[in-house]
């Protein structure tokens, strides 16, 4: 139904208690019934004298709502005449039905390929007890990091708020060169480095900037479905790489490969079954790459968490300007909501990925990556990973006690020396099921068989161990063993 705009002060419907001016709320409302076509173009609006005393409100607060719909081009005024709704909008106006973009949704090729990929989402809050892969949020370290950052509030200059070099804060990128040579092996220059938003957008910087849609990228079977995503959102050919108790194997197929693009692996603690990648594999994998002029990306997430003797030193550092894209990330050593990981690249690739990644997000906030570097300067970074390799040892041992309690060998699981989960055998029991009845209760235990592109050849279940306080732990695995144990045979 049109309106006059004699008969417009129907249309209002005023809240004085509203966080939104008064002036914002008549804005809006003039706006949206010229909009939907409730106001006929052409039409006089009142003065606005009158409208204030209809509305009960100040002559001015009607002023400064004319004023801003004539700037956006709703009304115009004659000298003395008053205001009309400008007479262009009877053409142009859309329909009076409101346009429902739900029923326009159509996604590209590359969209459709995001949709498709498997990407379950972490819930947000507290983590549901076992959820792999989550740090011990409990024992975050509020006194080191609050001081971290305001130590960082204070040092940062006028200039630091600008827009920041694409590839991080250099002071950073420099405490990361020195401790991954120290304490990983890697051989690289703090110019190699550079700060993402996480592995994720890592991996999809590096599925764009070096493969095409078809291109063939080798993945660990079973393996982190994020790089799966990553890679079969960039319509890469995904082949399934077995991985045995020494890591990825290199198949006769993968071997006789000519026209691989590139490998994801994660040989420090394989994703998820936790095997560790020999020496031999490794220097294997080096030698399959650089025959086939195909990239490695080393995915070394949780390295630092190694319980008993030294972890193996990156496959990056193995060789001197290897083949390998390293990744870390600050989402286990430190908390996942920071969305803070580094990319090592060669040096051959670094303008490429800073050119590139200008497209994508810019660069890291500035702001963190400053609190980050002071929290490493002195020295919490690490004290705090000391801390938690204790606290892990502990939970683990203390998960392993109460599986055996209730669970009693129903779903069997092994001691690892590294990491942040286990994976539990179930045997020949459906694990998609088990998973599911898990989470009907609030556990969220991913099953084996989803990690894998291919056929699953062995069923399990995920549990990561590190995110229970430790005196839950016993409670949280009776709780579970109740609703799995009926149906495990
Ligand atoms: C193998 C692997 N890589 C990386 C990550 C973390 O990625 P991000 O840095 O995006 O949090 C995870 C998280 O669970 C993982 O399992």
């Amino acid at each position: 139904m049109k309106h006059s705009a004699g008969a417009l002060i129907s249309l209002f419907d005023i809240d004085r208690s509203s966080q939104h001016s008064l002036y914002k709320q008549i804005y809006s409302t003039l706006r949206s019934s010229i909009l939907e076509g409730h106001l006929e173009p052409g039409s006089r609006i009142p003065s606005s004298r009158q409208l204030a005393n209809e509305l009960s409100v100040s002559r001015n607060t009607i002023v400064q709502a004319y004023d801003q719909l004539q700037a956006e081009d709703y009304l115009e005024s004659g000298v003395g005449q008053g205001s009309y709704i400008k007479l262009q909008f009877a053409d142009s106006l859309p329909p009076v039905k409101k346009v429902h973009s739900k029923n326009r949704v159509r996604v590209s090729k590359r969209g459709q390929a995001m949709l498709d990929a498997y990407t379950p989402e972490t819930p947000a809050g507290p983590p549901s007890p076992f959820v792999p892969g989550i740090p011990a949020l409990d024992s975050f370290p509020y006194k080191e990091w609050q001081r971290a950052m305001q130590r960082a509030g204070r040092v940062i200059s006028s200039a630091d708020m600008n827009y920041g070099s694409t590839a991080g804060y250099l002071p950073l990128r420099k405490s990361l060169a020195a401790y991954l040579a120290i304490s990983r092996g890697v051989r690289c220059t703090p110019e190699q480095i550079i700060m993402v938003n996480g592995v994720q957008p890592g991996l999809d910087l590096i599925a764009r900037i070096l493969t095409d849609p078809g291109d063939r990228v080798w993945i660990e079977d079973p393996g982190h479905y994020g790089a799966r995503s990553a890679f079969s959102a960039a319509q890469n050919k995904l082949i399934p790489a077995p991985v045995d108790e020494q890591g990825l194997v290199i198949s006769k197929e993968m071997q006789n490969d000519d026209h691989a693009n590139l490998v994801y692996v994660t040989p420090s603690h394989q994703t998820p079954t936790g095997a560790i990648m020999s020496l031999e594999r490794r220097l294997q994998l080096i030698n399959w790459a650089d025959s086939k002029g195909a990239w490695i990306i080393e995915d070394d997430y949780d390295s630092e968490f190694r319980y008993r003797g030294q972890p193996l030193a990156a496959l990056q550092g193995l060789v001197e300007d290897s083949p390998v894209l390293y990744m870390g990330t600050f989402s286990k050593t430190f908390v996942p909501s920071i969305r803070m990981a580094y990319l090592v690249v060669p040096e051959a690739l670094v303008d490429t990925f800073c050119h590139a990644r200008r497209t994508v997000d810019t660069h890291s906030p500035t702001p963190l990556q400053v609190a980050m570097h002071m929290f490493i300067e002195e020295g919490h970074l690490t004290t705090h990973i000391r801390k938690m390799r204790n606290l892990y040892t502990e939970r683990q041992q203390l998960f392993l006690e109460a599986t055996q309690r209730y669970f009693n060998d129903a779903i069997r699981f092994k001691a690892s020396d590294s990491g942040m989960h286990l994976v539990g055998d179930v045997g020949q029991n459906d694990d998609r099921l088990l998973s599911q009845a898990a989470q009907l209760v609030g556990f969220v235990v991913p099953a084996l068989s989803d990690y894998f592109i291919g056929k699953a050849d062995r069923r399990g279940l995920i549990f990561g161990y590190t995110c229970v306080p430790s005196e839950e732990i016993d409670q949280k695995v009776k709780e579970l063993s109740k609703v799995l144990n009926p149906l495990l045979k």
